[in-house]
């Protein structure tokens, strides 16, 4: 049977595609303050900015490409049960071939009614896809409501993390690639793993973790994974 390998992402693998991270320096969130676009008091005091700023979002995702990290993720579903979980709106690691990815943070392509079901039920029902298209205000649900991104802003609750713990419970093999673990509940996912289930963490900056368990991959995603393949190949 295949070994379960569990990867658990943030902005950093995304970087060498292009997009910028959050709180690296010239990061979106030292261009933007995130209690204006990324939070739902921000969202209720003004949605025509918020929308602005995830059509901005998704504009550029039109034009991104996977890069070798994304690849790396989805080859190895060769030889491993591989689960991403990921921080990231994008989508670049559906286009690099990964088959089970979950989105923790919302999907940048996709809106939904602000008064609608999912709220309540978790019922994707009501989430349209839109592709790379602008949303504005005045673009309304079927059922009539104004359309918002389907995003997780700070201040909501994160529907996927019970999805993700089960998945990191069940992990062989636990990877992180390119998130500050900042954010909660997403940072503290890895106390879920196992006691004899190996870590590994790719960053090229120091990652606030300090577990036995961890091996630490200093480098950007592109040549951590490239380690990273190595390591595993090595150790199995
Ligand atoms: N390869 C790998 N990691 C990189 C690279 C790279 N080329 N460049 C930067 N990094 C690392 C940074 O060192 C940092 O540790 O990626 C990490 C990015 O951290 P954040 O910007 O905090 O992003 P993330 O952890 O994904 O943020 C979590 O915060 O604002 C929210 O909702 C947003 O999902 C996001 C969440």
């Amino acid at each position: 049977m295949k070994k379960h390998l569990v990867i658990l992402t943030g902005a950093g693998v995304s970087a060498e595609s292009g997009f910028a991270t959050f709180r690296d320096t010239g990061g979106l969130w030292e261009q933007y303050d995130v209690n204006d676009v990324a939070s739902i008091e921000g969202w209720y005091r003004n949605r025509k900015l918020v929308l602005e700023f995830y059509n901005q979002r998704r504009a550029q995702l039109k034009d991104a490409k996977p890069n070798a990290a994304h690849v790396a993720m989805a080859q190895l579903e060769k030889d491993y049960r591989v689960d991403v979980i990921t921080q990231n709106v994008d989508n670049l690691h559906e286009r690099a071939g990964s088959t089970r990815v979950l989105h923790l943070h919302g999907e940048l392509t996709k809106v939904r009614p602000e008064n609608g079901i999912y709220d309540r039920t978790e019922s994707e029902a009501e989430v349209i896809d839109v592709g790379y298209r602008p949303v504005i205000l005045g673009d309304l649900a079927p059922n009539g409501s104004q359309l918002r991104p389907h995003i997780v802003f700070f201040g909501e609750a994160v529907p996927n993390i019970g999805k993700a713990i089960d998945l990191v419970e069940q992990a062989d093999i636990l990877l992180i690639v390119g998130s500050s673990l900042q954010v909660y509940p997403a940072a503290g996912l890895y106390r879920y793993a196992r006691n004899d289930c190996p870590i590994y963490v790719i960053d090229p900056k120091p990652v606030p973790i300090s577990d036995p368990r961890v091996t630490f991959i200093q480098d950007v995603a592109t040549k951590g994974m490239a380690r990273f393949v190595e390591l595993v190949e090595v150790n199995d």
